[in-house]
């Protein structure tokens, strides 16, 4: 298996004329945990977006498991299965990602592309709303139901895939206390089951359970990499990156 899940190379990505990212350059190493930093608008959904192969970069390149990443590879059928099968990401707004009549097609939805035979499917999809605690929401339309529930349904719909390569947009807001401990179990527990993890976070109280490395991205730029403990230390690069408040 290859050293680095993704390698990213001076990668530049504009929104029509906004500049998001700006020569990024980074490694995702394999089975590592590594956190998004940063505040509002600096970058950190794009570049997960990049990494889930939804938009590809302006310039500069990714690699993917040491091979390119690019537009062509999807025209693939194969590839593409097998990229989206291993590589999943929940998004940060989950409207953008749940389209089913109800909780359980949303959940059942990747298993039954995969061709799953449908009693797994059933046991599986069980298990997994049991989990998110959202059995009692299976009949119900995803659309209509509150921004943590929302949550709780696209993580299920991810997670039941069993990704390699885990990318998750700010997993824990919007939800209550308990829903947030379990994604940190959850996260914790991906340490030893050796998937990657990129997740990006505004809540520094969780980095030293759920990252190894951090990356602090400032309007588009990488402005620190280092362990959770290295960047809490670093308050002056916290407080450039708007990480934390000036004290009073
Ligand atoms: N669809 C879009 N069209 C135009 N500009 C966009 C779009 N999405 C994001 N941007 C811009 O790209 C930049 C990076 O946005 P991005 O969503 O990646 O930031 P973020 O770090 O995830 O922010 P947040 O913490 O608020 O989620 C911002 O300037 C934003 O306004
Ligand atoms: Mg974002």
């Amino acid at each position: 298996m290859a050293v680095n899940v993704f390698e990213l190379e001076r990668v530049s990505f504009s929104y029509r004329g906004v500049t998001a990212l700006d020569d990024v350059s980074l490694t995702v190493p394999t089975g590592r945990r590594l956190a998004l930093l940063g505040a509002n608008g600096c970058g950190k959904s794009t570049l997960l977006r990049i990494l889930a192969a939804l938009y590809f970069p302006d310039s500069g390149s990714v690699r993917y498991h040491g091979a390119p990443l690019t537009e062509a590879e999807f025209e693939h059928d194969s590839f593409s299965h097998a990229f989206r099968k291993r590589v999943g990401l929940v998004f940060q707004n989950p409207d953008v990602q749940l389209f089913c009549p109800t909780v359980f097609d949303e959940v059942a939805f990747g298993p039954l592309q995969l061709g799953w035979p449908k009693e797994r499917i059933r046991q599986t999809v069980n298990e997994a709303l049991d989990y998110f605690e959202i059995a009692d929401l299976r009949e119900r339309a995803p659309h209509r139901l509150s921004g943590g529930e929302k949550k709780r349904v696209a993580l299920a719909s991810v997670l039941i895939m069993d990704p390699e390569v885990i990318l998750l947009d700010e997993p824990t807001a919007a939800l209550d206390p308990r829903s947030q401990s379990q994604i940190v179990a959850l996260m914790k527990s991906w340490e030893s089951l050796g998937k990657t993890l990129v997740i990006a976070t505004h809540d520094l109280h969780l980095l030293t359970e759920i990252a190894d490395d951090c990356l602090v991205l400032d309007k588009g730029r990488i402005a620190g990499r280092g362990t959770p403990a290295e960047i809490l230390a670093d308050e002056s690069m916290l407080l450039r990156a708007n990480l934390i408040r000036p004290a009073c």
